[in-house]
């Protein structure tokens, strides 16, 4: 049984067709030193329902080249402009643009292709790019993204704050509430006509962008283990927990942590503008939400039992890791 490590070597290795630099991109984005969260998600999962790992490896190999596509495409110019991932140059900086955007394409064709040929039951392989593409399409992934980026300049037009009648107010209870105010962005959330207002478009954001993914690689170690419908809503409720706080702490650590631990820039949300749970909440308050989340999250594994080990440990993971 190859590892997630080794089933991702073997699925980025192509035929002659494939440019040498394209395929060599392609690699340096999958096979670098990244946490494999999503992929470990899918062999847990299996676990939780008496499913085997090597079952699920496909969807464990096609979600993290989905991820790694989105972390790809999240650092080009247009859209984060970064020039570090996973402790390397980004792909458009050690390449170049025109191959990180295709590198991006190329690893979303190549992930249903390996549900597709890896998944042996036709029915079965059928249900797993349904739940995979729906995940990576316009209302998940690639929607939170967008909406991510249009929140950089401020509130979409439905939700003008000029146009709301006691924005001002909501403004000022909101900023009485913070437990920590001095942390929060008064301008940010002044701007978008209160705190509630922005975590609605937050959260949104957050659990399109980043809990669908996670949502999915959950439901993919499920449906690849037979699972019961009981079992995927109980991972389904787990999932929207465990992915909506790795984002709330992936915006901490952007805040608080170190460059060289995290692999990738810190500290550049703020000067964006982007909207993030502390930029919001302060961070102190965010910190609490996370937790919530995270204890939700391992009530949500009680029918598994001890099968559920490694969901629960994973889940303080997510609270508790620095990079
Ligand atoms: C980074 O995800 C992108 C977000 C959704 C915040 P990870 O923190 O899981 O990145 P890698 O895979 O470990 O590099
Ligand atoms: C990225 O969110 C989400 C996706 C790639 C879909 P971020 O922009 O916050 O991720 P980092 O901080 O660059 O890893
Ligand atoms: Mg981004
Ligand atoms: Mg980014
Ligand atoms: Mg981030």
């Amino acid at each position: 049984m190859p590892s997630i490590e080794q089933a991702l070597q073997q699925a980025c290795q192509f035929g002659p067709g494939c440019p040498q630099r394209l395929g060599d991109a392609i690699r340096y984005a999958v096979l670098a030193p990244g946490k494999r969260l999503r992929p470990a998600l899918v062999l847990m999962a299996a676990e939780a329902c008496g499913g085997t790992h090597a079952a699920a490896m496909p969807g464990a190999v096609a979600v993290e080249m989905i991820h790694a596509y989105s972390l790809i495409h999240d650092d080009l110019p247009a859209m984060d402009d970064d020039d570090l991932r996973r402790g390397r140059p980004t792909v458009h900086i050690e390449f170049d643009e025109a191959t990180a955007i295709l590198a991006g394409d190329a690893l979303q064709p190549l992930a249903i292709a390996h549900l597709c040929r890896h998944v042996t039951d036709p029915a079965r392989a059928a249900q797993a790019v349904q739940i995979l593409a729906t995940a990576a399409g316009p209302e998940h992934l690639v929607g939170g993204q967008a909406d991510d980026l249009a929140a950089e300049s401020g509130p979409p037009p439905q939700t003008d704050s000029s146009d709301v009648e006691g924005a001002d107010e909501q403004v000022a209870a909101s900023n009485r509430i913070q437990s920590n105010p001095i942390e929060s962005d008064v301008e940010l959330i002044q701007r978008w006509g209160g705190t509630h207002r922005a975590l609605e478009f937050l959260e949104s954001i957050h659990r399109r962008k980043t809990g669908a993914l996670f949502a999915a690689s959950l439901d993919l170690g499920a449906v690849l283990s037979d699972a019961s419908d009981s079992q995927r809503a109980a991972l389904a409720a787990y999932a929207a927990d465990i992915g909506l706080a790795f984002q709330v702490v992936d915006d901490l650590l952007d805040h608080t942590a170190d460059e060289t631990r995290m692999g990738k820039r810190v500290g550049k949300d703020a000067g964006r503008g982007k909207l993030t749970y502390p930029g919001l909440m302060g961070i102190d308050q965010a910190r609490v939400r996370a937790a919530e989340l995270i204890e939700s999250a391992q009530q949500h594994t009680t029918p598994f039992g001890s099968a559920a080990g490694r969901l629960n440990q994973l889940a303080h993971y997510v609270l508790q890791r620095s990079h």
